[in-house]
Order: structure tokens, then C-alpha cells, then sequence
């Protein structure tokens, strides 16, 4: 059984209590239980993380990459926050790891400030999915289940 990594990046820790009007009112730990359900519906098992730390986030892209090139990992969907708009870092680890990964965001990014309408990953993402709420980590899930 193939794993797909979901990732996220600073402050979605803080999801239930941050922004709700923005964000919605579920936890990390809900959106967590939202993924392993639709992984196990798809045959794939989870592996989940969130950190606010930028190297972090790159050590567990080059993670992922090597996980994929040995037949582990299907894909990485990645949530990285605020890195989004300004890490050529997360960029080039996507990039060099050469790993499948679906930029996620539970807003609609481009209908908010300027500074979101920028994504540094979308030119090394398989797919982009915005402004589904928390769901649409589930509908990513499904959308890498269906790359094989
Ligand atoms: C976000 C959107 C980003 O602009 C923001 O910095 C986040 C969350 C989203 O999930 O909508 O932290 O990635």
C-alpha cells in the first residue's frame, strides 16, 4: 500500500481558532481524521504533518521525493501557508526531489490580498485546488488517487 503525505506549513496548526470566518471552524486534528478516511477509501495509507519551520517543510519534500522514486509514495499535497507566496526554497525542493505534488488551499486565494495571488509552488505543482475549505484535502486525495 502506496502512502500519500498531506503537509502543512506554519500557523495551520492553529486551524479551529484561527480566522474561522476564513479557515472554518475544524482543528488540524479534524482535517487529519478528513485525510485518513479519504486515503483509506482510496487504498492509500497517510502519513500527516504540519510544521512552521521552512527546512522542515524542505527535508520532508526531499523525504517524499526519495519515498516516491522507491514506489512508497504516491504524492505529497501540500498546504504551505504563507511559504506559498514567498519560499523559492519549498520551489526548488519540489522541483529537485521530483516529487507529485498538489498545492492545496482551504481559501480562494486569489480572492483575498494581492500577496496571495503569487504561488511559488504552482509552477512545480501537478495541480492546484483553492477555496474548497477543508474538503478540498479530501477532493486532492482523491485527485492523486486518480494520477495512479
Ligand atoms: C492558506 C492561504 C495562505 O495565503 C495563508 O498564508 C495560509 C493558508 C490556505 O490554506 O488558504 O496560511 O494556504
Amino acid at each position: 500500500m502506496k502512502t500519500i503525505l498531506v503537509l502543512n506549513g506554519p500557523n495551520l496548526n492553529l486551524l479551529g481558532t484561527r480566522e474561522p470566518a476564513v479557515y472554518g471552524a475544524q482543528t488540524l486534528a479534524d482535517v487529519e481524521a478528513l485525510c485518513a478516511k479519504a486515503c483509506a477509501a482510496h487504498g492509500f495509507s497517510l502519513d500527516f504533518r504540519q510544521s512552521n519551520h521552512e527546512g522542515v517543510l524542505v527535508d520532508a519534500i526531499h523525504e517524499a521525493g526519495r519515498a516516491q522514486a522507491d514506489g512508497t509514495l504516491a504524492g505529497v499535497v501540500f498546504n504551505a501557508g504563507a511559504y506559498t507566496h514567498t519560499s523559492v526554497a519549498l520551489h526548488d525542493a519540489v522541483k529537485g526531489s521530483g516529487v507529485s505534488m498538489i498545492e492545496l488551499h482551504i481559501s480562494n486565494v486569489h480572492a483575498r490580498e494581492a500577496f496571495r495571488h503569487h504561488s511559488y509552488l504552482s509552477p512545480v505543482a501537478k495541480g492546484v485546488m483553492a477555496g474548497f475549505g477543508v474538503q478540498g484535502y479530501a477532493l486532492a486525495i482523491a485527485a492523486l488517487a486518480g494520477m495512479g
